[in-house]
C-alpha cells in the first residue's frame, strides 16, 4: 500500500536542532514520572478545557503513553517520510478526541517549559528554539490532520 504524501509548510528541522531535542528528552526521560505530571498539571492549569477531553481521572497510563509516543517522535524526526504519515494519523485520531488544532501551541508552550525545568535552566536558548523548531513541524502536521478532519468543534464540550 502506498503511503500519503503530506505537504507542509515546515521547514526541515536542521541536524542540531534534532540532536539538541534528542538529547534534551533522554535527560527528561529519566525523570519522566515527575516531569509528565508536572507536564499535565501546567497544562490543565494554562488550557483548563483541555481537562475535560481526558477520559480518566487518573493520567498515569497517559503519561507514559505521551512520554513514550514523544521518545518515538523525537527520533523519528530525521525520517520525515515515516514520521509524517504517522503524525497525521495521530492527528486524525486527536480531531476525534476533540482537540482542537489550537491546543497544539498550547502543548508545546507547556512542553518547552517542562524541558526547561528538566534541565535546570531557566533560559537555555538555541535549546529552547529547537524544541520550538521540533514541536512547530510536529505541530503542523497534526493540526493538519484536525482540520482536514473537518470536525465540528462547536458540537464538543471543550
Ligand atoms: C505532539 C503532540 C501530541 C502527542 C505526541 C500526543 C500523543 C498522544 C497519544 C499517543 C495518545 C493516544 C492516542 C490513541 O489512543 O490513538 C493521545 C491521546 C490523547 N491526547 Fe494527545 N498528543 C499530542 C497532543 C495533544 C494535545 C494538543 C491535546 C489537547 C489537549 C491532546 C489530548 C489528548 C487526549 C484528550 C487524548 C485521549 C485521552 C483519553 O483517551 O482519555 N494531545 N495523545
Amino acid at each position: 500500500m502506498g503511503r500519503a504524501i503530506i505537504t507542509i509548510e515546515a521547514d526541515m528541522l536542521s541536524q542540531t536542532d534534532i540532536e539538541l531535542v534528542q538529547s534534551s528528552f533522554s535527560r527528561a526521560f529519566r525523570d519522566k514520572d515527575n516531569l509528565s505530571r508536572k507536564f499535565y498539571e501546567r497544562l490543565f492549569v494554562v488550557a483548563p478545557k483541555t481537562k475535560m477531553l481526558f477520559k480518566e481521572e487518573d493520567l498515569k497510563k497517559q503519561r507514559t503513553m505521551l512520554f513514550a509516543v514523544m521518545a518515538m517522535v523525537l527520533k523519528g524526526l530525521d525520517d520525515p517520510d515515516t514520521l509524517y504519515p504517522y503524525l497525521y494519523m495521530l492527528g486524525e485520531d486527536h480531531a476525534k478526541m476533540g482537540v482542537k488544532p489550537e491546543y497544539f501551541q498550547v502543548f508545546c508552550e507547556v512542553f518547552v517549559e517542562t524541558m526547561q525545568i528538566a534541565d535546570g535552566k531557566a533560559k537555555n536558548e538555541p535549546l529552547e528554539r529547537a524544541w520550538r523548531n521540533a514541536f512547530s513541524m510536529i505541530n503542523s502536521v497534526m493540526e493538519k490532520a484536525t482540520i482536514d478532519s473537518g470536525a465540528d468543534f462547536r458540537q464538543l464540550r471543550a
